[in-house]
């Protein structure tokens, strides 16, 4: 693996790189893991989600990205376009450290829309010459040429008694405020949340305080890319805490995705959950999600995710020179007070031909003959009947993917644990799910090198990162009486070079 000096990590595009990250760009495109219904990076590494929204009659999404190779160097944001969160645009590099302010990386942050103008307020990850960091949240927003104009000076300045780890800025306008809500890490290293508020959106902001969970003092030393959904009568607090202690099956990645639903009591700077404090994600590569700015759904909430995380490695596409995927966009719903996540109700669109079909554990119809398609939708409903067993890009000596059911112990497990390629495996090889209703669907997404598990039509999500080789190329599939239907997923979006 090539190891990075500071000076190249230190590196900005510019229009001389064009050639090269061309090259790199083709050299990659014929990689066996580029993803073909996945927003992917169009080079190097790709991180968190940014700027998430709905304007101008297109969805756009913006990633942290790093052009260069697969390590997280100085951060830019590179924009992609979509009419229905299913096939995805290239549109190019949107914005890149060229200010002081953030002259070691454009880091994370979200879209407001206004007027027809779209605002971005993100972290400016500044370093001075001893490498002190001094992170500055900061306002651009779209010009004329679809580029990003920035704001000459920052937003906020630094708040007393928190370290230089505050950032990640979601900002969003609620009873004729606006609001910035970051999260932070206090002298004590903890991570907390902080709330700004302000009557104009390019100054004016002024700290309310740290908002409060009620029930919680702090989420383990910092808390990243916080956002507040409101959808109904409820709010959504989504954010990523880093350090939390493993409980059992919970929390089990490296840093995890979590949420409350509940009140937010803007008065007195506090959230009150109804629920439980859960994660967003059961599986392995979560992180860093982010609800989009949209006004197309009033009953759901769109969100999206980087599937990875900071300090895991990918080593089958690191050597590659690339890293990272963003998840499905996913619809949020709450029903009787839990959240559900179902899959963009668009992505219907990405069913191709049915491959396979079994009906109450008969085949009705098989093209596959026991091989795995490297792309599919998996439907399987109402196993209630009999447990089951789902081994995909499994080999003769190897599971593959081994998705399994309890049904008597009511237990939902996913190893990944045998395959050639491993990834972060001392965080563990399988997740298992306690289905307390018991399973009655599971609908899977396989593009290459990730599979998202949708458990009872959006109860759980179970998102990884899986690198099969060509010889790993077998399905096999057991449990009587089940429905099961194979799709095979239409290549939406393009692996186009453009920056
Ligand atoms: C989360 C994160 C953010 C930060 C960004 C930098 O993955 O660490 O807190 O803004 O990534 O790329």
């Amino acid at each position: 693996m090539k190891t990075w000096t500071l000076k190249e990590r230190r590196r900005t595009l510019t229009e001389d790189d064009r050639h090269e990250l061309q090259k790199l760009h083709e050299r990659i495109s014929a990689s066996a893991w580029r993803a073909t219904y996945h927003v992917q990076p169009v080079t190097g590494l790709m991180n968190d989600p940014n700027g998430f929204s709905w304007f101008g009659g297109k969805w756009h999404l913006f990633y942290q990205w790093f052009p260069f190779g697969a390590v997280h160097g100085l951060k830019h944001w590179y924009h992609v376009e979509s009419d229905d969160l299913v096939s995805w645009e290239n549109k190019g590099l949107f914005m890149k450290p060229d200010l002081l302010y953030d002259n070691c990386g454009c880091y994370s942050g979200s879209a407001y829309t206004e007027d027809g103008t779209t605002y971005f307020a993100y972290t400016g990850n500044n370093k001075d010459v001893f490498n002190q960091r001094h992170p500055y949240q900061v306002l651009s927003w779209i010009d004329e040429n679809g580029k990003a104009e920035k704001l000459d000076h920052p937003l906020i300045p630094h708040p007393d008694g928190y370290t230089e780890h505050v950032r990640d800025p979601k900002l969003f306008r609620h009873e004729g405020k606006y609001y910035i809500l970051l999260g932070a890490q206090d002298q004590e290293e903890h991570g907390k949340f902080l709330l700004y508020s302000s009557d104009e959106l390019k100054q004016g902001w002024k700290m309310e305080g740290e908002l409060k969970v009620r029930g919680y003092d702090h989420f383990g030393f910092m808390v990243e890319c916080p956002d507040l959904e409101k959808i109904g009568d409820d709010w959504v607090l989504l954010f990523s805490p880093q350090g939390l202690e493993q409980e059992g099956e919970h929390f089990a990645n490296k840093y995890n995705n979590v949420y409350f639903v509940g009140k937010m009591d803007f008065d007195n700077l506090e959230f009150i959950p109804n629920g439980p404090f859960a994660e967003l994600d059961r599986g392995f590569d979560f992180y860093a999600a982010q609800c989009a700015a949209q006004d197309r759904y009033d009953d759901a909430g769109v969100l999206c995710a980087w599937m990875g995380c900071g300090d895991y490695s990918y080593p089958a596409t690191d050597e590659e020179d690339w890293s990272g995927l963003q998840t499905l966009p996913r619809e949020l719903s709450i029903k009787d007070g839990k959240l559900l996540q179902k899959p963009a109700r668009s992505l219907e669109k990405i069913r191709g031909r049915k491959l396979f079909e079994a009906k109450d554990g008969s085949i009705v119809s098989d093209t596959m003959h026991g091989l795995m398609p490297r792309t599919a939708v998996i439907r399987l409903d109402d196993p209630e009947s009999e447990s089951i067993q789902l081994n995909l890009f499994a080999h003769s000596r190897w599971n593959g993917l081994a998705i399994s059911y309890d049904k008597f112990r009511r237990r939902l497990t996913v190893d990944r644990g045998d395959f050639i390629n491993q990834c972060n495996e001392e965080y563990g090889t399988s997740r298992t799910i306690a289905l307390e209703n018991g399973l009655s669907s599971l609908e899977i997404y396989v593009d290459r090198s990730s599979a998202e598990i949708f458990v009872n039509d959006g109860e759980y999500v179970l998102t990884m990162r899986i690198f099969p080789t060509a010889q790993e190329n077998l399905i096999r599939m057991g449990g009587k009486n089940i429905d099961l239907v194979i799709y095979e997923a239409l290549p939406v979006t393009e692996d186009t070079f453009v920056i």
